[in-house]
């Protein structure tokens, strides 16, 4: 190295090793001549990470990394010597000396850095050209608003072998140094060397490092053609296995966590819908670089990959390096579409911040819209919430699920389970009724034009015979609940002869304590007869198998029982079917 030994001795000894470690590892009281701490390079839970004052140095017994307070600082902060070096004798107010360092390496650098600077002011100011305007149009029509385009630098290398080249060339950087960026690539021919743009015809996003410098590219296709991303190769300041996509950006906002996506399209879809806190690897796997680099800003990552099978791939083996890095680690399940991307677009941000939120499926983004209309940290609003939430549960045919939701809910809330459970069956009796009243009358506005053979009464008895159908129902599927209702019901509160019929010698079997089977009805009743019991016993779906509706149906029955006018009963069918619509049309 080209510093001279006088200038680092004093760097050394003002960034005293374990003031500098101190700030970054909590180390125990001086035990002996060393003082422990958590190794910061790896996962571990007892301290084996020891510091040596008087020799101001540092060594893992548990990985085995060590070295002097400037390798310290290289490897914790991820920088290259000549950096670590600047940072401490910034730290310690010391001045850099000038020209000392003034190798090629460091100039080449500074180049690059320089050279990637003009071409992504090239491709911006490409992007908004009058005859590149389907390239704007791409970004827009993926949704992307114009502040987004500012923001991200993205922009657009036009179809051609050299523009980019010339354009660099004529602010002063030679065919070499743009050659060093992977901004051109070269080819020979007969001895002679040929310059030419590595990016040509594609949407260009910069990647740009934590410290702000533009580091790389990847290039998009506008189609499908392949291979659909050209990315800068690893330069002398771009390694992609270490640099994270946008941790520019989101680092600022001190996120608890970072979201890591696969695409840089799906990086840039979420800072725009409002979640700053996204990144993307680069291309590559994640690697164990990508982790650490990561851990220096959150404790958690939130992982974002794709739904397809590669995306659950990468997610197994994200986790796991996540994992050892020592990183909390959470992974999203996407429904409803591919990447994060295309879930924003077609359900909006508010459906990923639900996924965020924990939610995996359709149940629990309703429930997390509904929770959304209310201030649930009022009463009011608690109780507000839990009506609409219950009313929804009912409308969930499985019984298991509305059970499941209904134990989450009342945790949730603090509600009582079984009064958020009464609350979702009375509103599965009534979905169920109301299911059901609108088959019958799909049913009996088909068979309006002719006479129910069975039952030759329905006609005249559509409501009351619906109640009874449904009882009877009821009965043959739970004959357990007559005990409850015999009280409340008898047979003359059938309206129709053949429900009466089935009604009674229903009761009459349950009472007997026989079998309560399609079968047992065979003596007393026609084979025709049966067929309809065996539908009345068949159509479980039809109702909602508690005793509650039992008192339901018979109600109803009581009410028809006390309207009988006769008027229906004497219209004709004619005057039946028009009433009939009139009322269906309602
Ligand atoms: P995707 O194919 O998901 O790309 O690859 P994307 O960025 O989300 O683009 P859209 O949404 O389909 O337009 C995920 C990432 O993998 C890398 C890129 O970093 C990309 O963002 N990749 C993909 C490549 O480097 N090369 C490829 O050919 C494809
Ligand atoms: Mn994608």
């Amino acid at each position: 190295m080209a510093f001279d030994e006088r200038f680092l001795s004093e760097l050394r000894e003002r960034n005293d090793i374990t003031d500098v470690i101190s700030e970054y590892v909590v180390l125990s009281k001086r035990q002996g001549r060393i003082r422990k701490g958590l190794c910061p390079f790896h996962n571990e839970k007892t301290p084996s990470f020891a510091v040596y004052e008087d020799t101001q140095s540092f060594y893992c017994f548990g990985c085995g990394v060590g070295g002097d307070v400037i390798g310290f600082i290289r490897n914790i902060e991820n920088l290259d010597y000549l950096d670590a070096v600047k940072k401490l004798a910034q730290r310690a107010g010391l001045k850099m000396p000038e020209d000392q360092y003034d190798n090629s390496l460091h100039n080449r650098k500074k180049r690059i850095y320089e050279i990637n600077k003009f071409a992504a002011k090239f491709f911006y100011d490409k992007l908004l050209e009058q005859e590149n305007k389907f390239a704007l149009e791409y970004y827009l029509k993926r949704g992307f608003t114009p502040s987004t385009i500012k923001h991200f630098g993205l922009g657009y290398a036009p179809n051609d072998w050299t523009q980019l080249k010339q354009f660099l060339n004529e602010h002063g950087f030679r065919n070499e140094e743009i050659y060093e960026a992977d901004l051109v690539k070269k080819s020979e021919k007969n001895s002679k060397v040929n310059f030419y743009d590595n990016f040509r015809n594609r949407m260009m996003t910069p990647i740009i490092d934590v410290r702000g410098n533009v580091v790389g590219f990847g290039g998009r296709v506008l189609d499908d053609s392949k291979p659909k991303y050209v990315n800068t190769s690893d330069t002398l300041v771009y390694k992609k296995s270490h640099e994270v996509f946008a941790l520019n950006f989101a680092k600022n906002a001190n996120p608890e966590n970072l979201i890591v996506c696969e695409g840089y399209m799906d990086v840039i879809a979420l800072h725009q819908a409002g979640f700053t806190n996204a990144v993307a690897c680069l291309g590559t796997a994640l690697t164990v670089e990508q982790a650490k680099l990561i851990k220096r800003y959150v404790p958690e990552v939130v992982l974002s990959y794709d739904s397809d099978e590669a995306g659950q791939k990468a997610t197994q083996r994200a986790i796991q390096i996540f994992s050892s890095a020592g990183l909390k680690v959470r992974v999203l399940k996407l429904s409803g579409g591919k990447d994060p991307d295309e879930i924003i677009k077609k359900y909006g941000a508010e459906r990923f911040r639900m996924i965020l939120e924990g939610a995996s499926n359709e149940i629990e983004y309703s429930l997390i819209g509904i929770r959304g209309k209310y201030d649930v940290s009022t009463s009011d609003g608690k109780a507000a919430f839990l009506t609409e939430a219950s009313a929804f549960l009912a409308t969930l045919q499985n019984p298991i699920e509305r059970d499941t939701y209904a134990s989450k809910l009342a945790e949730e809330t603090g509600a009582e389970k079984s009064s958020i459970m009464s609350y979702i069956n009375q509103n599965v009796r009534k979905n169920t009724r109301k299911r059901f009243d609108k088959k019958i009358d799909d049913e009996r506005r088909k068979s309006l034009g002719y006479t129910d053979r069975i039952n030759t009464e329905t006609k005249k008895n559509l409501r009351a015979s619906r109640a009874e159908e449904n009882l009877l129902t009821l009965l043959l599927r739970n004959p357990d609940f007559w005990g409850k209702i015999k009280d409340s019901i008898c047979a003359e509160d059938f309206q129709t002869t053949f429900n009466k019929r089935v009604f009674k010698s229903l009761v009459s079997k349950i009472e007997n304590g026989s079998a309560i089977e399609v079968s047992s009805f065979g003596e007393e009743f026609s084979l025709e007869e049966a067929g309809r019991i065996s539908l009345l016993f068949n159509r479980g779906d039809m109702v909602s198998n508690t005793e509650q509706e039992c008192f339901d149906c018979i109600r109803v029955l009581k009410e028809e029982q006390a309207k009988q006018t006769g008027d229906v009963s004497e219209m004709n069918d004619e005057e039946f079917a028009k009433l009939f619509n009139d009322l269906f049309k309602k």
